[in-house]
């Protein structure tokens, strides 16, 4: 039976969300250079992953009105969050376990992708603050989705500049047809089970250091270097060398560089030259020129994301919780989708281990028959 390792070129459905064909990425059509370079808002971009179309500007204004008014949380999720988001386990943990906690609050059963994404936002951005031992903020409904996470998370409010740049972040992260964690959710949905439940599954898939997780590795080696005052690329020989694969270079699909990391390069310089952060811009810039050279191997969207986040002010285990932010949206859009599609994900895989064994001749337990 042919069969494809990890389902590599295996092309398990048809979507109308996003595509990564020719190793260009659009979301409903639409290229994300061309939507990044317009300066859309992330809410906008929402809109079209969930309607697979652009809002009218009336349409545009009640969908941020309506998500932004929705990012509060029950009081007894508050309750529960600040008993669990200060214990030691990583933050992506505690994630998973707030996501599937926000599935059981009483009003649940009423929530829509709106409200479900409002407060994904809401509760991340509560986890970080909780983390950090600061108080819980509101909402401020003169603010957009991205820039009321972005304050809601960090306590200082966008300048025009930090705005655009975070939203495109945010836009950058928010969909990509599909991968690991949109598939996790994609097949509990296909299963017809709660939307919770399907967020909760992709949240677990993306903590893994090999999808999401790979921005808060990236740092640690910036930091491993730069703690050791090591040549960085001597650091990559020695990591290739015990046969390590080098967190944020790389990807199943980009093998001629990742479009979204090209835009956040040019981000995180901007950022890293407003905090002081050059250090760690020039390291990166040496190991993406060294790891082209030696392995054709380009940065992916996690790569500049790290120092993105950290001229944020976030530390870095909460740098995939940031993702998981922006990734919402876009699990939202395939849970709908595969709702739609009422199909059952169910493949078959190739039994290779031994046949033709008879329990009665190998069992160890024979005396009590
Ligand atoms: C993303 C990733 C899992 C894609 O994997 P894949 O499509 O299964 O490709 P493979 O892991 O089979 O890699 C193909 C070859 O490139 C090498 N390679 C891929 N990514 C590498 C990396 N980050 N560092 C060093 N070598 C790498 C592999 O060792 C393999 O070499 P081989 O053919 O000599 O065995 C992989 O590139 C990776 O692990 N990257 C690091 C983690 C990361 O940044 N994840 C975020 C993705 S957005």
């Amino acid at each position: 039976m042919d069969h494809a390792k990890g389902l590599a070129g295996i092309v398990v459905d048809e979507t109308k969300i996003s595509s990564t064909k020719n190793e260009k990425l659009t979301y409903a059509g639409y290229s994300v250079e061309e939507i990044a370079k317009a300066h859309a808002s992330f809410e906008e971009v929402v809109f079209l992953l969930w309607y697979t179309r652009l809002p009218s500007e009336d349409e545009l204004r009640e969908f941020r009105r309506d998500l932004v008014s929705k990012m509060v949380l029950p009081a007894e999720t508050i309750r529960l969050l600040l008993y669990i988001a200060k214990e030691p386990q990583h933050p992506m943990s505690i994630l998973r376990t707030t996501t599937s906690l926000l599935g059981t609050t009483n009003d649940v059963d009423h929530d829509e992708p709106p409200k479900i994404l409002a407060k994904m936002l809401t509760a991340i951005a509560a986890i970080i603050r909780i983390r950090d031992d600061e108080p819980f903020l509101d909402v401020d409904p003169e603010l957009g989705v991205a820039d009321n996470f972005l304050y809601m998370m960090t306590g200082k409010k966008p300048n025009a500049e930090l705005s655009q740049m975070f939203n495109t972040v945010m836009i950058l992260h928010a969909d990509h047809e599909f991968n690991a964690s949109t598939f996790t959710a994609r097949v509990v949905a296909s299963t017809m089970s709660d939307y919770y439940s399907c967020l909760t599954a992709a949240v677990c898939a993306l903590k893994g250091p090999l999808h999401g997780g790979a921005n808060e590795r990236v740092f640690e080696m910036l930091n491993e270097i730069m703690s050791q005052d090591e040549d960085p690329i001597d650091f990559i020989k020695n990591e290739i060398g015990r046969g390590r694969k080098i967190m944020g270079f790389g990807h199943r699909i980009y093998k001629h560089g990742d479009p979204r990391a090209y835009i956040l390069k040019d981000i995180a310089e901007k950022l890293a030259e407003e905090t002081d952060n050059m250090d760690y811009y020039n390291i990166q810039q040496q190991l993406a020129d060294y790891m082209l050279e030696k392995d054709h191997l380009h940065p992916n969207v996690d790569y500049y994301t790290a120092l993105i986040y950290h001229c944020l002010g976030l530390e870095k285990e909460t740098f995939t919780l940031v993702s998981a932010a922006c990734r919402t949206s876009g699990w939202l859009a395939h849970v709908m989708e595969q709702r739609r599609e009422k199909t059952l994900i169910r493949p078959n895989s190739e039994y290779v281990g031994p046949t033709n064994r008879s329990y009665l001749e190998d069992t160890a337990v024979k005396e009590a028959r």
